[in-house]
């Protein structure tokens, strides 16, 4: 509790950071993973293995980008900081624990940007010159990852983690998806839907980890529920795939444990074609 506590009072976050909800996800993302340590253990050593086997592809190893890289628990950021002659941390909040191990390490060639990347702002803006022109398409592709194009010589990026994560903070702004909300899944898998296809135009070596549908399962092993985190969305396929237990039993109901599918997919350019 007090460490949550001092995290809202010592992370450096934006007043939009704070207002959209990223730095009370980004603190309760810390204390759950204090508490499920052991659980996401092999769920984490599952992503930094996919992270290794993208940076063994590399010819050249000058700048990495991670987006949504939050605790920095799915990437091996330690082999990618002695690598890389740059990695750039993009999250919509750093944590002041994960600025300090940066900075206790020593790895003054990593750096932090934090900024909203779902593209919900651009998203907005289309649809308001939709509306204004009275149009049902003004062209032009939302492109939400434009930004790593114009950070110099990125030869990997790894979304981790964030993909069905990206509507989260949006969907709690007023008049998310139009009056009443009714639109809001729609809204969603456009989110996502553009975080993939934004992932496959960059030229760089891209690699994907993503969770793709959940599953709460009773002591008995018996699913009681289930359902798509990524509704709509197509992937190409996956170099790998595993079960992360999310919520053991007791973290979310005494009963029941939450378990996600998670893919790793790599080189997204390459597969969508
Ligand atoms: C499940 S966590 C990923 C964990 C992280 N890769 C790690 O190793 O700890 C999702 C991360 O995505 C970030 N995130 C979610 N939506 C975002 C958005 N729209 N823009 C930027 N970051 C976002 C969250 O702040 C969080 O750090």
């Amino acid at each position: 509790m007090l460490a949550d506590l001092a995290h809202y009072l010592v992370t450096p976050a934006s007043l939009e950071a704070r207002r959209h909800g990223f730095l009370g996800d980004a603190v309760r993302l810390w204390s759950r993973s204090r508490r499920c340590r052991a659980a996401w253990a092999p769920h984490h050593a599952a992503c930094r293995a996919a992270v290794d086997a993208a940076i063994d592809h590399l010819p050249r190893r000058h700048t990495a980008v991670v987006l949504g890289s939050g605790l920095l628990d799915d990437v091996p950021i330690a082999r990618m900081a002695s690598m890389f002659h740059t990695v750039v941390l993009v999250d919509a909040v750093h944590l002041a624990a994960v600025r300090l191990k940066v900075r206790g390490n020593g790895w003054t060639n990593v750096r932090f940007l934090a900024t909203d990347i779902s593209g919900y702002d651009a998203l907005l803006e289309r649809q308001r010159l939709q509306r204004r022109a009275g149009a049902a398409d003004v062209g032009g592709r939302l492109d939400p990852l434009a930004f790593v194009r114009r950070i110099p010589n990125v030869d990997l990026v790894v979304s981790a983690m964030v993909l069905s994560r990206i509507a989260k903070a949006p969907a709690r702004r007023p008049n998310y998806g139009g009056p009443g909300g009714h639109a809001a899944a729609l809204i969603n898998q456009q989110l996502q839907a553009m975080h993939v296809d934004s992932l496959a135009g960059l030229a760089a070596r891209t690699l994907l980890l993503t969770d793709t549908s959940y599953a709460l399962v009773d002591r008995a092993d018996t699913i009681v529920d289930e359902g798509d985190l990524l509704p709509g969305i197509r992937l190409p396929a996956e170099s790998d795939s595993w079960s992360w237990t999310v919520a053991p039993f007791c973290e979310e109901a005494r009963d029941l444990a939450r378990l996600h599918h998670v893919v790793a997919i790599d080189d997204v350019a390459l597969d969508l074609g």
